[in-house]
């Protein structure tokens, strides 16, 4: 993103070039009109002078003694070149014959621009008259200059003006170079607190920082705050899942002491029998805890396809008869075709652990039924015993993590997380888990809804 110092000069010199350019544009019309005032009330001045020494002579014929400090007034330092010219009633009289004249107004006076002798020239005409005594006879006077000193007073005037512009958009600058870094200290500091800190300390940030920096610190501070939470959760997952994984394994290690000790071959191989159950336990609750990394992992961006949820079920549902028909329990699949959005591995996962509680739980005898269904906009799945099912204030408690039924302990390879990863599964895909009674009030009936696709 670059440095803010670069970006606030590039903000700077941006405006000021296009505000200055328009300082500087007002600057140089406004130089030209006063080089313009300035030099044209000496040209009338000089035209003045010479005006007044126009007489009538003895012929009362009009004669013009041109003084020199008439015309001396208008020689400047930028050596303009100064011309004149006097017409009387018969016309030309004296000075440039060729010079342009300008039509004098109202007040006798007239001012024009014009080119003589290869060169722009300011022109005023006087329009006078010298009286004889008897009648007064009309004459005119014209003085003209080159234009080199207002151009050159204009153009000083202009530089003058931008060369203090640029001086206040350097001092400008720099107070930038020098303020960025200044105004960002806190940053630092904050940034330098938050580098040495243990990662364990997620305390809120010192809020004695400038203002447009405390919603930063705010936000940081709410995040730091969820952190904490969040790595509490974990923390307490850890506990709970390294509690259930160490129960089987003190489980095997003491089958073992038992087998290097036992005197007889078929004591030992009780040993090794109750060793290897605990194994599995183990093994499938490495399973569970694998699998609910997974559906944490997904959340937030789960990969959905098109399902067939009824194929999906019936699949399982067979492959589950010949567990079921070891347990004694009479297992049953209805189903009407719906269609999920859902990643397959994940659903059969979900419809496992709530097929897995059923035939654990229900007992021998019981009957479990498998269906979906469509329902509105939403394809259910349910799977439902006549067991002994849960009494309805623990349902809450039991989706939650780690959460087992009183009589569950009892159950080994369980880890009470079955219900909580379907629960999540089904949110992963925008849906829910649903627990109430059976039919005619005994039993369970778990209801996975997911929205049809
Ligand atoms: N079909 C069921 N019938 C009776 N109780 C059930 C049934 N399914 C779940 N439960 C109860 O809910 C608890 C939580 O289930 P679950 O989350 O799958 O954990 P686990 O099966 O590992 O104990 C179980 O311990 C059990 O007490
Ligand atoms: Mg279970």
């Amino acid at each position: 993103m670059g440095s803010l110092r670069h970006r606030l000069l590039g903000w700077l010199l941006a405006a000021t070039a296009a505000l200055g350019s328009l300082a500087l544009a007002d600057t140089w019309s406004e130089a030209v009109a006063t080089a313009r005032a300035v030099s044209d009330r000496v040209l009338a001045g000089s035209a003045l002078a010479i005006a007044e020494r126009v007489t009538v002579a003895d012929d009362a014929q009009l004669q013009a003694d041109i003084p020199y400090s008439a015309l001396e007034m208008l020689t400047s330092t930028a050596q303009d070149s100064v011309f004149y010219r006097v017409d009387g009633p018969d016309g030309f009289m004296t000075g440039y014959a060729d010079l342009p004249v300008a039509e004098p107004q109202g007040d006798g006076a007239g001012y024009a621009d014009a080119d003589f002798a290869g060169a722009p020239i300011r022109v005023i005409t006087l329009a006078r008259t010298v009286s004889t005594g008897i009648e007064s006879i009309p004459f005119r006077v014209t003085v003209a200059e080159s234009k080199l000193a207002r151009n050159q007073l204009s153009r000083a005037i202009l530089l003058r003006s931008a060369a203090r512009l640029a001086l206040m958009i350097g001092g400008a600058a720099a107070i930038i170079w020098i303020a960025v870094p200044l105004a960002l200290r806190p940053l630092n500091r904050l940034g330098g607190e938050i580098g040495v800190r243990r990662t364990d300390d997620l305390s809120p940030l010192p809020a004695d920082v400038p203002q447009e920096v405390q919603g930063l610190v705010g936000a940081m501070n709410s995040f730091m705050t969820r952190l904490d939470t969040a790595l509490a959760a974990l923390r307490n997952f850890t506990g709970n899942a390294s509690h259930q994984l160490r129960t089987p394994l003190a489980v095997i290690r003491t089958q073992l002491v038992l087998a290097q000790r036992a005197g007889d071959d078929r004591a030992v191989r009780a040993a090794v029998a109750k060793a290897d159950a605990a194994l599995s336990d183990a093994e499938r609750i490495l399973a569970q805890l694998l699998l609910l990394a997974r559906v944490d992992a997904a959340a937030g961006h789960p990969m959905a396809a098109a399902l067939d949820a009824e194929a999906l079920a019936r699949d399982l549902t067979a492959a589950m008869i010949p567990r079921a028909a070891d347990a004694g329990i009479d297992l049953g699949f209805d189903g009407r075709p719906a269609t999920v959005r859902a990643e397959p591995v994940l659903l059969t996962e979900a419809l496992k652990n709530l097929l897995d509680n059923a035939l654990a739980y229900a007992g021998p005898g019981a009957e479990i039924t498998v269906s979906v269904t469509r329902q509105g906009t939403d394809a259910v799945i349910a799977v439902e015993d006549d067991g002994p099912g849960i009494p309805a204030p623990a349902m809450a408690r039991l989706t939650s993590r780690f959460a087992r039924g009183a009589e569950a302990p009892a159950r080994p390879g369980g880890s009470g997380l079955g219900l909580a990863i379907v629960t999540e599964i089904a949110q992963l895909f925008g849906g829910g888990l649903a627990l109430s009674p059976g039919r005619s009030g005994r039993g369970l009936r778990a209801e996975l809804r997911l929205p049809a696709a």
